[in-house]
């Protein structure tokens, strides 16, 4: 599936021997999503929602295309829902601090898994502090699968439960249907990290049933800095902003203002609207390649790169050995060789990997490691990227042996 993909991204065209494996640090980006920002730039910029000239009229309408565009690509029912931030972390934030904030009490209990990026973890830590609340972490089992039992018995009487669709760590694909259900069963909201599966399979927050959504258009083709807040439209009207100033008010007097309707209470300031733009390009790019294809494309190779990987002695795979059970990425250890080795190795041969903790440390910590290496897959790589790694691997192991 796929093969002639490589041929819309620059990037591939520039350095022909790039093996990039890092997609779930951040995607490369199609010619047509650079076309769209330079044309912005060249032929339309104008900020938004306020010149009642052409081209500023032209881009506030372009702007609000984009975000019916995200709410249709992640089936949410009004694109009220549907907030630009900056990205997954920032979105995550502005839960915390906009629903969290307000309805968070002292000994209330917010549940979060052990899986966490430190994006989807530091900040319910930190609410937990200020509100002198609990935070309680669910735990995994040896296989990276969320243990139900221990998260049914945390999750008793929480006031948030809040986790990631598919792990940046260990790749397990959660089923965040069935874990949004006891959550709710239980009167609490369900938050989704939805970084590392937005980009990769169909989303749909209604059937979900989370009650926030967040991710990033950098790992989906699209710009650095525009993020994705999904939410509920009611949760959303009870939280409140907390960057305040320019459009995100309708009235201010001496005195007193008054927020402005959503989403644009929650969109202070002047936005990146030409990342904006590129989103919307984005997400007519993968629409064509159709998000089942994308998800079955990456499994095809997470499965080609298991099998070669059960083949190498002394390589130790973190997470579900079963491909079907996984997003795009696989994170593993060498007996004996640090990540640091492992990544700077394959970089000599111009393989891209990402080593270290990857901003989740509490997982390393679970499975008593100070860090791994990850390999990740998008929509344009091919088997030959992954040989490329094997043989590379052989070699780093011949050297350290
Ligand atoms: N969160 C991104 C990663 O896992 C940056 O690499």
């Amino acid at each position: 599936m796929f093969n002639n993909i490589k041929k819309d991204f620059p990037i591939f065209l520039n350095i022909p021997d790039l093996v990039y494996l890092d997609s779930a640090a951040t995607s490369q980006k199609p010619q047509q999503v650079i076309d769209s920002v330079t044309k912005f730039y060249s032929k339309e910029n104008a900020n938004i929602a306020r010149g009642l000239y052409k081209i500023a009229e032209d881009a506030t309408m372009n702007y609000e295309q984009v975000r019916s565009k995200v709410q249709k690509f992640v089936n949410a029912k009004s694109s009220n829902e549907i907030i630009f931030t900056q990205n997954t972390t920032s979105s995550l934030n502005a839960v915390m601090r906009g629903w969290g904030e307000n309805f968070v009490k002292k000994h209330d209990k917010i549940v979060t898994t052990v899986m966490e990026h430190h994006s989807n973890f530091v900040p319910w830590q930190f609410l937990a502090k200020r509100k002198q609340a609990n935070l309680v972490v669910v735990d995994v089992d040896d296989d990276g699968q969320i243990d139900l039992g221990d998260f049914e018995k945390k999750v008793k009487d929480s006031k948030i439960v809040t986790l990631s669709t598919v792990s940046n760590v260990l790749g397990v694909i959660n089923n965040v249907n069935k874990l949004c259900d006891i959550a709710h069963e239980q009167g609490a909201i369900c938050v989704v990290d939805g970084a590392q599966s937005v980009p990769s399979m169909p989303t749909d927050v209604q059937k979900i049933n989370c009650d926030f959504l967040a991710f990033s258009g950098h790992k989906m083709l699209a710009p650095f800095g525009i993020g994705i807040l999904y939410g509920k439209e009611e949760l959303l009207e009870k939280s409140d902003p907390f960057v305040y100033g320019s459009q995100m008010i309708r009235k201010v007097t001496q005195k007193e203002n008054e927020w402005n309707d959503l989403p644009y209470k929650f969109e202070p300031g002047t936005p990146d609207i030409s990342a904006v733009i590129g989103l919307g390009k984005a997400v007519d790019y993968l629409s064509v390649l159709g998000m089942d294809n994308i998800h079955k494309h990456e499994q095809m190779l997470i499965g080609y790169l298991l099998k070669q990987f059960s083949e190498l002695d002394g390589l130790n795979v973190l997470g579900p050995e079963n491909s079907k059970q996984r997003g795009g990425l696989v994170s593993f250890s060498l007996d004996k060789i640090h990540s640091h080795d492992v990544a700077a190795m394959l970089a000599e041969d111009n393989i891209c990997v990402r080593s270290g903790h990857h901003c989740a440390m509490p997982i390393h910590e679970r499975f008593g490691l100070a860090a791994t290496t990850r390999a990740s897959v998008y929509v344009y790589n091919q088997k030959e990227d992954i040989d490329k790694l094997i043989n590379s691997l052989k070699q780093v192991q011949k050297v350290f042996s």
